[in-house]
């Protein structure tokens, strides 16, 4: 028997998560003006001395900028790191229009978002589908960022966390126990509104996730497991977020698109000390 119970857990086993601010393009940015902004976004972070081994950047350009981008990547051999905006749930065939987790990874693309809230209500994409995008991309050997979040109507009918933990269950329990994702957590009220959750309100909800996950995954999985919160992250309040224990990072759209603004954001270590 089981005499463990939820109130007399062990504290989580404390692991090294490397901090992870991505930028989500959406639909803006043609292949060279993608170009230009990962040159100047490179050379932003050149100048600060960014170490990527201590925060992780990736960005996610539109499909058309995937291979430019990759491009660039390869040829100034610059830590960047890639993703994609969605994914197809299947591997190959007559599905006119998607993309495959197979040409991705051909792409050297690391992660996918699956999930994202425009997705799920601009595309009517139901948790299932959620869930199979996200194993097609595991199956590539891809990173699938799992975004979950509820909009302002759920959480005055059910509180903030019930919605985001319900997708989440549904998602990762479709991934083989050992797969690797990241969770963005991201209130459909704070994307493109400007007003984003406070530091707290998106702790509650991290820490909700996590404890989930313990379940859903085991302790070990649990603990390193990236958590990033989104909506409306900008350089003034990022470093609030990511100073929250359960907070690992940032899914950022619109200031993703101003190079000086993302770098700043990716230099939240910076703002936090104060230096
Ligand atoms: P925002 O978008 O930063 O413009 O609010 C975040 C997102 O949709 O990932």
């Amino acid at each position: 028997m089981n005499e463990q119970i939820p109130e007399l857990r062990e504290p989580l086993l404390q692991t090294d998560r490397v901090p992870l601010i991505a930028g989500n393009w959406k639909m803006n940015l043609d292949h060279l003006q993608a170009i230009a902004l990962v040159q100047k976004l490179s050379w932003a972070l050149k100048d600060a001395r960014h170490d990527y081994g201590e925060t992780e950047v990736a960005v996610f350009p539109p499909f058309t900028d995937l291979r430019s981008v990759q491009t660039l990547l390869a040829a100034d051999k610059l830590s960047l790191v890639l993703g994609a905006q969605d994914v197809s749930p299947h591997e190959s065939g007559a599905y006119t229009g998607d993309i495959s987790a197979a040409m991705l990874a051909k792409l050297e693309a690391r992660y996918v978002l699956v999930g994202h809230s425009e997705r799920r209500h601009g595309h009517g994409e139901s948790d299932e589908l959620v869930g199979q995008k996200a194993l097609a991309a595991h199956r590539a050997g891809l990173v699938p960022m799992i975004c979950v979040g509820e909009t302002a109507e759920d959480l005055e009918e059910h509180g903030a966390a019930a919605i985001p933990l319900a997708q989440l269950a549904a998602a990762v329990s479709s991934l083989p126990k050992d797969a690797e994702f990241v969770i963005a957590y991201e209130p459909v009220w704070a994307i493109g509104s400007g007003q984003a959750a406070t530091p707290e309100q998106a702790e509650e909800v991290a820490k909700a996730i996590r404890e989930s996950l313990r379940d859903l995954c085991g302790d070990e999985r649990a603990a390193a497991t990236r958590i990033l919160y989104g909506g409306s992250v900008a350089s003034q309040n990022v470093a609030g977020f990511l100073r929250q224990p359960n907070v690992d990072g940032a899914l950022v759209g619109g200031a993703s698109l101003k190079s000086d603004e993302f770098a700043k954001i990716v230099q939240f270590k910076k703002h936090v000390t104060g230096a």
